[in-house]
């Protein structure tokens, strides 16, 4: 039996490298882009370019999206839900979990087997083992795609039916992304500023990115159980570090935003009563408005 045909939507660099993933495992594979010469280099590889997005999606039997933002999904997709109607539309654009689930009920209402994936992988990993995929939504649509989603190599983890539970993975490891990177640029600037070169520093930063690395499962563990013992070190002494960190910053004119919006919310959380516990406490803190 041949394998099953691809429809890929949108040709910026994730896109690309989607369609040359499935060409590279064997998919007869259609293309779209609004920037029709975007193709290119696909045509090159073998994929087929369709002339407009209903032709594209009448090509496959899977129909993977992969544009800016909803918006523009919803732009392409507009008038295409009679086409679409009995396949599987994978949409691998980033949004929010509210996003995803708003599209899930519109391909519902269009009788499309809907799957949200997020992409944790730069394009070039896109169909390496470094390649990391989730996905949520349909379980049935999933598992019928999932031999053809292999070519895409690398982790492919289904999550579950909660079309936005991919998303919020999504976000929130992004959001993690951005605050340790906030934290190791403010670490540079006042290393600098101490006259420690960023390459010297970067060593270091790695180590205690590891300790960090090493307290996640221990700080998740008090998370999932609601219970902060902090007899190893406690909120009292964290704001103590805190403000060492941001007067010294503030000596140098170094802007300490990041780090003082992580000492106020310690300092709430001792005022509310928690200054012998962990730090893990203020992920509780974090859900109770201020
Ligand atoms: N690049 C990455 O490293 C990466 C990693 C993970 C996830 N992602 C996510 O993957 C998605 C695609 O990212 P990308 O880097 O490949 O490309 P991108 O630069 O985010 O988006 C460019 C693509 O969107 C299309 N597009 C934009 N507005 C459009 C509209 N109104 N109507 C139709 N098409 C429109 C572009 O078409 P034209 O060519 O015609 O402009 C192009 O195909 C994004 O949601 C991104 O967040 C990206």
């Amino acid at each position: 039996m041949g394998k099953t045909s691809i429809t890929v939507i949108g040709l910026g660099p994730i896109g690309q490298a989607l369609a040359g993933a499935f060409l590279k495992g064997g998919h007869s594979t259609t293309v779209w882009n609004r920037t029709a010469d975007k193709a290119g280099p696909l045509i090159g590889q073998g994929a087929v370019r369709a002339d407009s997005v209903t032709e594209a999606i009448q090509a496959g039997s899977i129909v993977v999206i992969c544009v800016l933002n909803y918006d523009a999904v919803r732009s392409v997709l507009e008038f295409a839900g009679e086409a679409l109607a009995g396949k599987i539309l994978i949409n691998m654009t980033t949004g929010s979990p509210f996003q995803a689930r708003e599209m899930a009920e519109w391909a519902a209402g269009n009788n499309i087997d809907y799957i949200d994936g997020v992409i944790m992988t730069l394009p070039p990993a896109v169909g390496t083992p470094e390649s990391a995929i989730m996905y949520s939504g349909s379980e049935s649509a999933y598992r019928t795609a999932q031999s053809s989603l292999a070519s895409l190599g690398g982790l492919s983890d289904y999550l579950g039916e909660d079309p936005g539970r991919a998303s919020a993975f999504d976000l929130a490891l992004i959001g993690l992304f951005w605050s340790s990177m906030g934290g190791y640029l403010h670490a540079l600037a006042l290393a600098g500023a101490e006259q420690i070169g960023a390459g010297q520093f970067s060593k270091y930063a790695q180590k205690m990115i590891g300790t960090l690395s090493d307290l996640m499962t221990e700080v998740a563990k008090h998370v999932d159980e609601g219970h902060y013992p902090g007899d190893l070190s406690n909120l009292h002494s964290a704001v103590a570090g805190l403000e060492n960190i941001i007067h010294t910053s503030e000596r140098h004119q170094i802007d300490a935003g990041l780090l003082r919006a992580f000492h106020s919310l310690a300092k709430r959380a001792i005022d509310m009563g928690y200054g012998d516990e962990a730090v893990s406490r203020l992920t509780h803190v974090l859900r109770m408005p201020n």
